[in-house]
């Protein structure tokens, strides 16, 4: 399935975001903000065990998150997702997918895997600002599933139909959270109107 997050505070802030006048500062403020405003939606359905906690006042039940909650970030652009991500949860791991689109083919190539280890019911969120023609979250979901982790969800900021419909045909078992279906992809399989090159916009590399 997939969620598109239809709240004001997201609208405005993609708005911001979108804007070519934006610059890595502030672009990188507003992808924090963002994330977090689109994952406390896909966190709604964490389980919690329950826990009992002490008040200066009296003992009570209280609740836990059950899984091990580890954050991908797929490099370099889902590096801008990660700061808002760990506001949330803390104590969630990181493991990292290094992946580019190349430049002709458009299909995504692995350059790099770090994933951390001696995990205990892992619950995995993968996190892109782009989800485009899907082949880089189809890649990462693969590699995850080739681990025999299945318990996993993607947010991304900005989604195009395209991108949404490849990961539904290759994995309808995965959730996807994203801030905003766009039209369509162009001929240079960029969304449009989308936001750009996210990881240039972040980094200031353009
Ligand atoms: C961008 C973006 C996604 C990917 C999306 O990365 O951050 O990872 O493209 O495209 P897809 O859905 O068609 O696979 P890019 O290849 O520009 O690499 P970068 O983040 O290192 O700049
Ligand atoms: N990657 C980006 O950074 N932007 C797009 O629109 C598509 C892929």
């Amino acid at each position: 399935m997939y969620y598109e997050i239809n709240h004001p505070l997201v609208k405005h802030k993609l708005t911001v975001l979108r804007n070519e006048s934006t610059h890595h500062k502030q672009f990188r403020e507003l992808s924090s903000e963002l994330t977090m405003l689109i994952a406390y939606d896909a966190m709604k359905k964490l389980e919690t065990v329950n826990c009992p906690v002490h008040t200066p006042l009296a003992g009570t039940m209280g609740a836990k998150l059950k899984n091990d909650i580890v954050i991908i970030p797929i490099l370099r652009a889902g590096v801008g997702m990660m700061d808002g991500m760990l506001s949330l949860i803390p104590n969630a791991r990181v493991g990292f997918m290094g992946i580019y689109r190349d430049h002709d083919t458009k299909l995504p190539v692995t350059y790099y895997e770090k994933l951390p280890s001696d995990l205990v019911d892992p619950y995995f969120f993968i996190i892109d600002p782009m989800l485009a023609t899907g082949g880089s979250i189809v890649a990462t979901i693969d590699a995850l599933h080739e681990k025999g982790f299945t318990q996993i969800t993607v947010i991304s900021i900005i989604s195009a139909p395209e991108g949404i419909k490849m990961v539904e045909e290759h994995h309808p078992n995965v959730d996807i959270y994203t801030g905003s279906i766009d039209e369509c992809l162009d001929e240079n399989k960029y969304i449009i109107p989308g936001l750009g090159d996210a990881g240039d916009r972040l980094f200031g590399t353009k």
